[in-house]
């Protein structure tokens, strides 16, 4: 039995397919990545990709991919170097229950650990957008679009 319910666990092939039986509502499909489109991008870029699954007592709830220390846009500044949010699907059943603000504040924790000063998000806006979530838990637009998504970013000092 495991003295810490709620929990991020690393993806293994113990919980793979409980992985990606992660789902979203399919109102919401559009604004995130199924997991194991994630999996996939994880396995190409193994050293910015940092994959979980949110886990509460011995149910798979939830998935959270941080990405780390990424160039963001090396033409026009190579200082530039940016961690943060990739994904975050909380299953359909487990929605508005605290897993998807526990999540972030676990990989922000983690971004902490690793001295970095900002975590940075980007979502699509327009129905069902995570905007009013992720501002919730302190981020705030920086202006900038990411394609279409807007780019958001919090303080962690
Ligand atoms: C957005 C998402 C991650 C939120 O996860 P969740 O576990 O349902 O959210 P929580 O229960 O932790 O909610 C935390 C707070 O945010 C609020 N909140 C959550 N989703 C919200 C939304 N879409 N709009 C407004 N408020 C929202 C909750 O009401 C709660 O507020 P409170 O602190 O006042 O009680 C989840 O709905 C999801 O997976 N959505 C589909 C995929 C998606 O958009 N992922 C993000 C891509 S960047």
């Amino acid at each position: 039995m495991s003295t810490t319910p709620l929990r991020l666990v690393p993806v293994t092939a113990d919980n793979l397919d409980a992985a990606c039986a992660i789902s979203v509502r399919p109102d919401q499909q559009h604004l995130v990545s199924p997991v194991v489109k994630s999996l996939a991008e994880a396995y190409v870029h193994p050293d910015v990709a940092w994959p979980r699954l949110i886990v509460d007592g011995d149910e798979p709830v939830g998935f959270v991919m941080a990405f780390l220390d990424i160039a963001w846009n090396p033409a026009v500044d190579p200082a530039d170097i940016r961690s943060g949010i990739w994904r975050l699907n909380i299953s359909a059943a487990h929605q508005a229950k605290g897993y998807g603000r526990f999540a972030v504040r676990a990989v922000t924790d983690e971004l902490r650990r690793r001295g970095t000063e900002h975590a940075y998000v980007t979502y699509d806006t327009g129905p069902g957008s995570p905007e009013p979530f992720y501002a919730g838990l302190g981020f705030r637009p920086t202006g900038e679009l990411s394609g279409d998504q807007v780019v958001a970013s919090a303080p962690l000092t």
